[in-house]
């Protein structure tokens, strides 16, 4: 007898293979939010203009408001919560460091947009990481901040290599 094959889409999350069922077209946000309660991946606007809904997908920073379910048969998704690993990612000591948030609401994308950025460039310089963080929105202004933040990272990270 043929295999039945298992309804949905599935998905590495932080690591955990998960299968989601239901609407194709659902954007990954909600899927992250409501399904699997990764609450840190932030709805801002809803239409791919904030970044506060970044998140890394199969290594590259995307906007998960702007993901439709359906296109992600396969892929490997990293929200903020995957930065609370052991050890934590350097990112956050960063973070925490330089004081680099105000509210706060921004930055589990920025994190993420960040995270992607040294993955692929880890020498990033300045200039780079103010390119890479460009479509991220600060409604605080800690903009100098958060690249303070992100060049101490990259030069932890550099460092322990
Ligand atoms: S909520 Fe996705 S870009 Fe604003
Ligand atoms: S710290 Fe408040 S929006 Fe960035």
């Amino acid at each position: 007898m043929a295999r039945t094959e298992e309804p949905g889409v599935a998905l590495t999350v932080n690591g955990r293979p998960v299968r989601i069922a239901g609407d194709p077209d659902r954007p990954l946000l909600d899927v992250l939010r409501e399904d699997l309660g990764l609450k840190a991946t932030r709805f801002g606007c809803g239409q791919g203009t904030c970044g506060a809904c970044t998140v890394v997908v199969d290594g590259e920073a995307g906007l998960s408001c702007d993901l439709p379910l359906g296109e992600l048969e396969g892929a490997r998704i990293e929200t903020a919560e995957g930065l609370l690993s052991d050890p934590p990612h350097p990112l956050l000591d960063a973070f925490l460091a330089r004081q680099a948030g105000q509210c706060g609401y921004c930055l589990p994308g920025i994190l993420m947009a960040a995270k992607a950025l040294l993955e692929t460039e880890p020498a990033a310089d300045r200039r780079r990481i103010a390119e890479a963080l460009d479509a991220n929105l600060c409604r605080c202004g800690a903009h100098h901040r958060i690249l303070d933040a992100v060049e101490q990272a990259a030069r932890e990270m550099a460092g322990a290599t």
